[in-house]
């Protein structure tokens, strides 16, 4: 009996043994909430993050939602139901998520914003660029190319033209942009002619390039008809740039070479680059982007999230920042923010040798 009873014991011991081991292995399931492949970065995102948790062992769900904040919601809530460990989501409207970020905090998922912040507590962390500089880059770019501290008596005329007020990063780009030129435009030196200089004013819902073209031919017929010469377009994004770009070509009757901004280095703006109708860009890594999102959520599985030690691991610039971005009033949400670079014709090789895009022969780039 007394040979059965520790036989009987030593078998449970196995088999709980195996029960930890295979909890521990058990696959984890990763819902990628992306906001709409009508814009050329989201599907590098999304196939990205997919490729990244996938060969780490993860078992992957990636939903697109054509940039309907109710279909996200769905999208989130139908992820949830399927038993996700943890969501990464970009989010279409901060404002519309609210309810299914609270349903994720019951069931207690995890939730990492991903690109573009989420203003609620279920959010553990925050995984993006550093937003405010993309904008000051492009601030900084106009303020060297026209040599604006030398500027003297010399006036030049501005328009801006933001991102999606639903998008938590819109205003931090714009800002960025706008804080660095704002001496500039107070001394007199650059003169937005149309008075618009407030980000509702010049914002761009759901970043569509087709809003972009048709606020810019109405300003441009509105203010520039008359042969008021036009010297630079702030362009927040590749998207809006690309509308910007064809209201000059199509209703600015002036000749000069115009500066248009941008931010993503999308395949049609690179050739715009190169055929000078946009003349900078906004380069964000977002393979990069992916592989910190997935080296944190391993950390976080890990139960153990030292975020400074994490952020230096990269091999690639990332700050660690526990300051800048609330998910909510005074709630602080850890970040890793990635560095953006500026690219122009000069510098469209740099896309090149960091092995995301390839030089056609035409002389015009191609995504990888
Ligand atoms: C992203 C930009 C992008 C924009 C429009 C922003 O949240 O950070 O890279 O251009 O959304 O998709």
């Amino acid at each position: 009996m007394k040979k059965f009873v520790s036989l009987f014991l030593a078998l449970v011991m196995v088999l709980s043994m195996f029960a930890v081991a295979t909890a521990e292995t058990e696959t984890k399931k990763v819902g990628i909430s992306m906001p709409t492949q009508s814009l050329e970065r989201w599907n590098r995102d999304g196939s990205y993050l997919k490729e990244e948790f996938e060969k780490a062992g993860f078992e992957a769900v990636l939903t697109y939602s054509d940039n309907d904040a109710g279909r996200q919601v769905n999208d989130i809530q139908n992820m949830l139901a399927d038993g996700v460990d943890v969501l990464v989501i970009s989010a279409i409207d901060d404002g519309a998520l609210n309810t299914v970020m609270d349903e994720a905090a019951e069931l207690g998922v995890p939730v990492v914003a991903y690109d573009r912040l989420i203003s609620n507590d279920a959010v553990s962390y925050y995984v993006s660029f550093d937003n405010y500089t993309v904008g000051v880059l492009q601030g900084q770019y106009v303020e060297t190319a026209l040599d604006l501290a030398n500027a003297g008596d010399k006036v030049y005329n501005i328009e801006f033209t933001a991102g999606d007020p639903a998008d938590t990063n819109a205003t931090y780009f714009f800002n960025g942009a706008f804080d660095t030129l704002k001496p500039y435009i107070d001394a007199g030196t650059l003169n937005v002619v149309s008075g618009q200089t407030e980000f509702q004013q010049v914002a761009t819902a759901q970043w569509n390039t087709d809003n972009a073209l048709n606020r810019a031919q109405t300003v441009l017929s509105s203010f520039y008809a008359d042969g008021t010469v036009l010297d630079v377009w702030l362009c927040s994004n590749d998207s809006t740039a690309l509308g910007v770009a064809q209201a000059i070509e199509s209703d600015y009757a002036g000749t000069n070479p115009i500066i248009v901004t941008g931010q993503d280095g999308d395949v049609a703006n690179l050739a715009n680059i190169v055929d000078g109708k946009q003349t900078m860009t906004v380069y964000k890594n977002v393979a990069d982007e992916a592989v910190v999102t997935l080296s944190l959520v391993q950390a976080m599985f890990a139960g153990d999230v030292d975020g400074a030690a994490l952020a230096a691991s990269f091999g690639v610039p990332c700050a660690y920042d526990t300051e800048s971005y609330e998910t909510t009033p005074g709630n602080k949400v850890e970040s890793f923010l990635l560095v953006p670079t500026t690219v122009t014709k000069d510098n469209l090789q740099y896309l090149v040798d960091i092995g995301l895009y390839e030089m056609g022969e035409d002389g015009y780039l191609l995504a990888k």
